[in-house]
């Protein structure tokens, strides 16, 4: 199916029968809600107490390991209505055939779940999340997250592990790739977004999954970027930093929710009542399903908080999990627990009524085989409508982060060009972290890219150097083709299990034999551009020394060499802008641009809070990121002076694109809370818009500051804004000093 660059790829989307960019309307009406709680009820009524455990127990399959292996017998344990659902399973066929082994021999023929980790992509790999959050474009976001739903519930599948929108401060820890960075507000925005893209606007229509907003909670804040390493921090830093992504999705209709591997504050996330039951249910309100991370109840006694499996079993069903994900606790231990009083039969009603709510809303009590359609998978999996926005996202998730003397774009009469360095062929790393249902043979690498986009331009390719290691053995050869090439693209960075889970890193810089190779390379004297490849923000303070001009293009999927020669070629102007801090150094983090002044803030003076072998400022900051054209931000102006607390007030700024060529520019808006009861940070992100500016033109923006804006958790935990001033500031990056002031009353 020829795709027609015309048609908005939102409209293409719907004439293959996608719903896209309505709310999700998952939560039922009344009328609807009623016909579910009395079908259930009903059902429950028919049901064994081994049953109704059987609802609270989720196995994987062995079709794909996300973990170790605990349990293989699951499928006749099913049979006998002991399992509730099942994850890593995959293919319309086997998940039919396994469904259809269930139904037929289950007593009351209750379907299973299929749930599986569709972070970024299912069989069209999007890129990593890290990636796609530097786009700032929660339209791209949404519809990422649509394709992916699409593609597998097209292959059978019910129940996404995703979004993952634990804010991070710490690149050390790999999972920073799987999330949408260091702020707040930007990450509840992108985690709605996910939210909606995922779950669609009902969740019957079989193009759409539940979605399962992680991990609950603060699982980004590990003491030394250390994965499953505990969280410690104050109530009030949780709430006010870590917490709102999570109540965004809920917000947004996600219908399940995963608690974290670690302890927040001494007591594992697994078996927190205070964060499962008293914040989650009682306070935000959420109706959905908790299921725990893989082995999280087991996890407990590793944690000392519980004495042996039946005590953890019962601490996690009354902390409020629904669902026990592969530890077979709640299988093995829920029944003797009852009987010894440990927990009550209501406890396990409650679990598994909510995973029976999922599978009512879901539809397969209708039809358990609505999402095992083999000729429909056969047609959506890997449709060109999904390379094309794989391919679009991309393009705007890149980051032009240095440009020196505009060595880029490149003109396309280039003579040579080397491209040299590890991926410039490699296929699999451009796939990324949790790429899951993603296949290697899906990527169209750089080299191929390349030679399509520069056609009148010899490329001489060499990768030259390995990842890692020390065999220096193809240097030469890619040192040869640098000498007779014009420019030298150097293809550097990670590997995709270089990030992610169990990837933490205590040196984010590139490996030793990349930074050698990229010396050699710097001797021959040739213009260079770097191509970092990552899932992480690195330390690449050397690099920046050694490169005119850098494009951190990360793990874009599929379409990470057409997306990448679309930029270096100037075919799309780069727009991308960084969602994490990129440290000077490892010793720097953890590094944010929404820090707190402190009573000494940093100066040349000696007793200031700095350090005496590095600047405080990053390498590169959140918000940053170059284009091809320049942009000029006049003064911001206001509506009024004063704002009340019922009020509002309006931003506004001149933007104007000095430059010769047509860009998009995100304009971001940040305050400060000049003098409040507890310390404020330099400045908060509170607005964001992308806009498309021709050149030499000239584009108002305009920002509505409301007090829920303002509003912070005083010391007493009470959400509120106070009055005084507070400065704006409007501009394309966390440093922009482009500021105004006005108080609220
Ligand atoms: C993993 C991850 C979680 C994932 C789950 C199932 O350990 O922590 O993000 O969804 O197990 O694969």
């Amino acid at each position: 199916m020829k795709i027609n660059k015309i048609i908005p790829i939102t409209l293409l989307l719907t004439t293959v029968g996608i719903t896209f960019g309505c709310k999700s309307t998952t939560d039922l009406t009344a009328d609807s809600d009623q016909k579910m709680n009395h079908f259930i009820s009903d059902l429950m009524s028919k049901m064994t107490l081994e049953e109704k455990i059987g609802q609270t127990v989720l196995f994987s399959s062995y079709w794909d390991v996300t973990g170790p292996i605990s349990n293989n017998n699951f499928i006749e344990q099913a049979k006998k209505g002991e399992v509730g659902g099942v994850f890593n399973a995959l293919t319309a066929d086997f998940i039919y055939r396994m469904q259809k082994e269930v139904v037929d021999h289950s007593r009351l023929h209750i379907p299973l779940i299929f749930g599986y980790d569709v972070i970024h992509g299912y069989r069209t790999t999007f890129p990593t999340p890290l990636a796609m959050a530097c786009s700032w474009d929660t339209t791209k976001i949404e519809l990422a997250a649509r394709s992916m739903a699409t593609e597998a519930a097209a292959d059978g599948l019910n129940w996404a592990f995703a979004p993952m929108v634990d804010i991070a401060r710490d690149p050390r820890w790999g999972r920073v790739a799987e999330g949408a960075g260091e702020d707040t507000f930007l990450g509840s925005a992108i985690a709605r977004a996910q939210v909606r893209g995922i779950q669609g606007h009902d969740l019957k229509d079989t193009t759409t999954l539940l979605a399962c907003v992680k991990h609950f909670a603060a699982y980004g804040a590990p003491v030394a970027g250390r994965d499953y390493n505990s969280v410690d921090m104050s109530e009030r830093q949780l709430r006010e930093f870590y917490l709102p992504p999570y109540k965004a999705a809920i917000d947004e209709g996600c219908q399940t929710i995963m608690a974290s591997f670690n302890d927040i504050n001494g007591v594992p996330a697994t078996s927190n009542q205070w964060l499962l039951t008293d914040l989650l249910r009682k306070e935000w309100g959420f109706k959905g399903m908790i299921v725990t991370d893989y082995t999280g109840i087991y996890e407990l006694l590793n944690h000392g908080t519980a004495k042996d499996s039946a005590d953890a079993g019962a601490q996690s069903i009354r902390a409020g999990v629904d669902m026990d994900m592969q530890s077979n606790i709640f299988m093995n231990y829920s029944k003797s627990n009852l009987k010894k009083g440990a927990i009550s039969e209501k406890e396990i009603d409650r679990a598994c009524r909510k995973v029976l709510e999922m599978k009512y809303k879901l539809g397969l009590f209708d039809d358990p085989y609505r999402y095992c359609d083999t000729l429909r998978a056969k047609s959506t999996l890997k449709h060109p409508i999904f390379f094309k926005a794989s391919h679009d996202v991309a393009k705007s998730s890149i980051v032009l982060l240095k440009n020196e003397n505009n060595l880029l774009p490149l003109s396309k009469s280039t003579r040579t060009i080397a491209l040299v360095g590890p991926m410039a062929i490699n296929k699999r790393n451009q796939l990324g972290t949790w790429h899951t249902g993603g296949r290697e043979e899906t990527v169209t690498p750089i080299h191929e890219a390349f030679a399509k986009e520069f056609p009148n331009s010899r490329l001489l390719v060499a990768e030259g150097c390995p990842y890692e290691g020390d065999d220096r053995s193809r240097f030469p050869e890619a040192l040869t083709a640098a000498r007779q090439a014009d420019v030298v693209v150097m293809c550097m960075g990670e590997q995709e299990f270089e990030s992610g889970e169990a990837a933490s890193k205590t040196d984010i810089r590139l490996s030793k034999i990349q930074r050698d190779f990229i010396a050699e390379v710097r001797q021959i004297g040739k213009p260079m551009v770097l191509l970092l490849h990552n899932g992480r923000p690195m330390v690449i303070t050397e690099e920046e020394q050694a490169f005119q001009a850098i494009l951190e293009v990360w793990h874009l999927g599929s379409m990470a060499g057409p997306a990448i020669a679309d930029v270096v070629s100037g075919d799309e102007n780069p727009s991308g802008k960084l969602t994490m801090s990129f440290p000077r150094s490892v010793g720097q983090i953890p590094i944010y641009y929404n820090y707190l002044m402190t009573g000494r803030p940093e100066t040349q003076e000696r007793f200031t809070s700095r350090y005496l072998d590095s600047p405080n400022t990053p390498l590169y900051p959140f918000g940053y990121g170059l284009s091809y054209t320049t942009f000029s931000y006049a003064p911001p102006s206001l509506s009024q002076p004063t704002m009340r607390k019922d009020g509002s007030l309006v931003v506004s700024v001149a933007v104007t694109n000095t430059g010769q060529r047509d860009g998009e520019e995100i304009v971001q808006l940040y305050l400060r809370d000049m003098v409040a009861s507890v310390t404020r940070p330099v400045k908060e992100l509170k607005g964001f818009k992308k806009v498309a500016i021709k050149a030499g033109e000239t584009v108002k923006v305009d920002f509505t500051i409301t007090n829920d804006l303002l509003s912070f958790y005083n010391a007493q935990l009470v959400k509120d804004s106070e009055p005084g001033e507070f400065t704006v500031y409007v501009g394309g990056s966390s440093t922009t000093t482009n500021q105004t002031r006005f108080i609220l009353e």
